[in-house]
């Protein structure tokens, strides 16, 4: 494996502490009317959908907030995305428990739902926390009843394929226990294929720019799969798994909920735009202290890296956007009104 940083993160002076919050805020919507029109949405690299229905309600004049939220509600409902909603892989029960934020730029405001079981569009609940509530977040049972309050119908979010895939790593996590995968009278060691069945921490998070300037974003994820029931990530948590500030840009995440939300990656970027990085750099920025505050052994490899990853993904008040990751491979999904294409995330190291 090799280390590789990017041309940008070279340039990267990292500011931290009273410093950093010390710094003038990024702002030019006096200064560039143009500017303030040009719309934009990012999503991770499984939005491809999502990011062109946003945009398509961008031009149609909706609020950045309401288009980002169907863009997502497509993956949500989409069974073969098997790491957010309908079909998303369930907790070490068989059970889907769904996480999802939503943050409105103009107005400031934010909602959020998680271990929320039975509903398959968290984002919506996490709307609703956020307009029919003087809370911001709800969690399992008292979000479950939110949402049945609301109407929300109830539905079983196993598919079949997510609950093979279930049976499959419970089968194979140890030869101590009573499960048995599929064997033949020749094959010993039964039940320690754990390399088939290994954790996934897919998400979708999505930012958006609308037409007046406004910005806002979304995450939603069935999080870790085969986690400890009631285990909740960094996706319902505002400042970890997204953040919004109308004046400056709006950031989210997707990979390993555990590592961002002791560094709340999201608010740290937002806060390295507001110092004048590019979202790119932001995200790099992001990366590194991710990297600097990984000290658990267990959670490195043979050269102190962590051996997880993490992505992030920004925009900024110009329309400008940006993603990035720990270890190569990340991608996004940009449509900046002309065109609606997956990329590349910018990374720290590659895997060789
Ligand atoms: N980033 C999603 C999760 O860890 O739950």
């Amino acid at each position: 494996m090799e280390a590789l940083n990017r041309r940008t993160f070279l340039r990267t002076t990292v500011l931290t502490g009273a410093a950093a919050l010390a710094l003038p805020e990024f702002s030019d919507a006096q200064s560039r009317p143009s500017i303030e029109r040009k719309t934009v949405v990012i999503s991770s690299g499984n939005g491809i959908a999502a990011t062109a229905k946003a945009m398509e309600m961008i031009q149609q004049g909706n609020d950045a907030l309401d288009a980002v939220i169907a863009g997502v509600n497509i993956v949500e409902n989409d069974p073969n995305d098997m790491t957010v909603g309908y079909g998303g892989l369930p907790n070490e029960e068989g059970i889907v428990e769904l996480d999802s934020s939503v943050m409105h730029g103009p107005t400031h405001r934010a909602g959020a739902v998680a271990s929320l079981q039975n509903i398959k569009n968290p984002s919506l609940v996490a709307k609703m926390v956020m307009e029919r509530t003087d809370h911001v977040l709800l969690v399992g049972e008292g979000a479950l009843k939110f949402a049945r309050m609301h109407g929300f119908t109830e539905e079983n979010l196993l598919t079949e394929q997510s609950r093979e895939m279930w049976v499959k790593w419970k089968e194979n996590l140890s030869t101590e226990d009573d499960y048995l995968p599929p064997h033949t009278i020749d094959d010993k060691n039964i039940g320690s294929k754990m390399s088939e069945v290994m954790k996934t921490y897919g998400t979708i998070n999505c930012l958006g720019k609308d037409q007046q300037g406004n910005i806002s974003g979304v995450t939603t994820t069935s999080g870790m799969s085969y986690k400890i029931p009631g285990r909740v990530g960094d996706s319902p948590i505002i400042g970890a798994g997204l953040y919004v500030d109308n004046s400056v840009g709006a950031a989210g995440s997707t990979g390993r909920g555990e590592a961002n939300l002791v560094s709340c990656s999201s608010v740290l970027i937002v806060e390295f735009m507001r110092q004048g990085k590019s979202p790119e750099e932001a995200c790099l920025m992001a990366c590194k202290r991710i990297v600097e505050q990984t000290k658990m052994k267990r959670l490195q490899d043979d050269q102190g890296r962590p051996n997880f990853n993490v992505t992030f993904y920004a925009i900024n008040k110009r329309g400008e956007h940006g993603s990035a990751s720990i270890w190569n491979g990340g991608t996004y999904c940009l449509n900046d009104g002309t065109s609606n294409k997956k990329s590349d995330s910018a990374f720290l190291y590659k895997r060789i």
